[in-house]
């Protein structure tokens, strides 16, 4: 445009998107969170923007919110966001700690719809996994390494050298005729007003089944019981190294930044 005048400078508290960056979003049963975040470090180059899940966590309750964090950071460019289910090609097929609707739901193609940006949806644990690997705890470790995230239920991620399968599902394994994630997710800790040493043995017995069907090299535990590891590690005893991950509140954010990179990076 030849006015004559000099192009308005880019104001430089919002975050331009550049190949380095994405935006990363992470979608939980009690909280979606929100960043930008350089791709090669691993990084959150803006604050985290936090809102409450809506209750009811319908599909269109839950893009509003996506939308509307976007939009906060002013954002524009490749979006990742994790989701707690089983996500093959955008489409979310389970709904275990989350609203029923979104069993079958294109999460992929509502979220590009509210943001108007390309979006990835992956597993919440996927994502954490990723993240891992890449900046974390599994950084450099070859063979196979398997995140479990503690929390509300059980997330898994399976890497070998570093490459995700994604959708594995471990804490939906049966252990003593129960779904794992009823028996030793941290909120089953809680519901049962479980000691710090009774828990751990859940959590020992379900690792060992884990172990024998997988013999993993290594497990890498989050969650936010990974940050109160003093109270309960020490009771878990197994044979496969043990450690707690490293990126802690950010994983989910950062791997679902990283694997919207990698996907539509050209
Ligand atoms: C879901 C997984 C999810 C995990 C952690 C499980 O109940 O089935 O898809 O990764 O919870 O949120």
């Amino acid at each position: 445009m030849a006015t004559g005048q000099p192009e308005p400078a880019t104001p430089t508290n919002k975050p331009r998107n550049a190949a380095n960056r994405a935006y990363g979003i992470d979608i939980g049963g009690s909280g979606i969170k929100g960043a930008v975040v350089d791709v090669r470090t691993g990084k959150l180059l803006t604050d985290r923007a936090r809102r409450d899940t809506p209750q009811p966590s319908d599909p269109d309750a839950v893009a509003e919110v996506v939308a509307e964090l976007v939009a906060g950071h002013g954002w524009t460019g490749e979006i990742g966001a994790t989701f707690p289910a089983v996500v093959q090609h955008g489409v979310t097929l389970s709904a275990a700690n989350v609203d029923k609707a979104w069993i079958g739901a294109d999460a992929d193609a509502l979220f590009t719809k509210v943001t108007d940006q390309d979006v990835l949806v992956i597993n919440d644990a996927d994502a954490a996994g990723l993240a891992e690997a890449r900046f974390g705890a599994a950084k450099g470790v070859d063979g196979v390494v398997i995140v479990l995230t503690l929390g509300t239920g059980i997330g898994s991620a399976l890497l070998h050298n570093g490459v995700l399968v994604p959708n594995t599902e471990l804490g939906h394994l049966e252990l003593d005729g129960k779904d794992a994630e009823r028996r030793a997710a941290s909120s089953a800790r809680e519901r049962h007003g479980l000691s710090w040493s009774d828990w751990a043995k859940r959590v020992e017995h379900y690792l060992e089944h884990v172990e024998r069907l997988f013999t993993p090299d290594l497990f890498v535990l989050g969650g936010g019981v990974s940050k109160r590891s003093d109270k309960w590690l020490h009771h878990v005893d197994i044979r496969t190294p043990i450690t707690t991950a490293k990126l802690l509140n950010d994983a989910g954010i950062v791997g679902a930044a990283l694997a919207a990179n990698e996907h539509f990076e050209e």
